[in-house]
């Protein structure tokens, strides 16, 4: 019955641990699109431009010290800052790529020991992605790559905890046919076509659906 030919974007999130290609695969997905004609931006967390995200940079990077709780709520205002831009290109028709958003904020801090109901609290009703590609690797790949132990987090066997953390998420996530793993030890080119065939596919098949908030 709806004839419109209004089409929102799609919010396409990338997932994962450190080192597992999520920024080198978003980037690759985002000049796919934009070659294609496609309206189309990226988007990372933390974004560690704002202010909030510029304490969180000093976090990461061992020039500040903050209460595990706290750093949490930061991570989680950082999105929350964000909202009303994300919302307005989307609905604008402007598909986002997103590297890293509240499954890796859940994951991280409850991966220190926090409750992760609590973790989860913070980031009720941000945005819902319409998928979440998960790049997969075991440890032992994602520490081989260049440049792990730089960051706060980048030690193996917090990593490992954190893969399982990811893991408990999706299982507890009550539509978890929005999680499309993705074993990243592939070839880039390889997980660069598998990649673009599930974006194309949420594309299409999201744009006329309205925006779902996470509960
Ligand atoms: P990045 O390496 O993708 O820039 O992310 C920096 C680190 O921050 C990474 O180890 C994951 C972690 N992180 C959190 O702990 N909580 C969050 O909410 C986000 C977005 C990232
Ligand atoms: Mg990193």
């Amino acid at each position: 019955t709806n004839t419109s030919t209004y089409k929102r974007g799609a919010f396409i999130l990338f997932e994962g641990c450190d080192r597992t290609g999520k920024s080198t695969q978003a980037n690759k997905l985002f000049e796919y699109l934009q070659i294609k004609g496609h309206a189309v931006k990226f988007w990372k967390f933390p974004d560690r431009t704002t202010p909030i995200g510029q304490t969180i940079n000093a976090y990461l990077t061992n020039n500040q010290e903050l209460d595990d709780k706290a750093i949490h709520l930061l991570f989680s205002a950082n999105r929350w800052e964000c909202m009303p831009k994300m919302k307005n290109l989307l609905l604008g028709g402007t598909t986002i790529i997103v590297d890293r958003y509240a499954y890796s904020g859940v994951s991280y801090s409850a991966s220190k020991g926090l409750d992760l109901n609590w973790c989860r609290c913070s980031d009720i009703g941000l945005l819902r992605p319409d998928v979440i590609i998960f790049m997969d690797l075991s440890t032992e790949e994602s520490e081989k790559r260049g440049g792990f132990g730089e960051e706060r987090y980048e030690k193996k066997d917090f990593q490992e905890i954190v893969r399982k953390t990811f893991a408990l998420l999706k299982e507890k996530d009550d539509d978890d046919s929005l999680w499309k793993v993705l074993d990243a030890k592939q070839s880039v080119e390889r997980l660069h076509e598998q990649i673009v065939e599930i974006s194309l596919d949420i594309i299409e098949n999201c744009s006329q659906l309205p925006l779902k908030e996470d509960n």
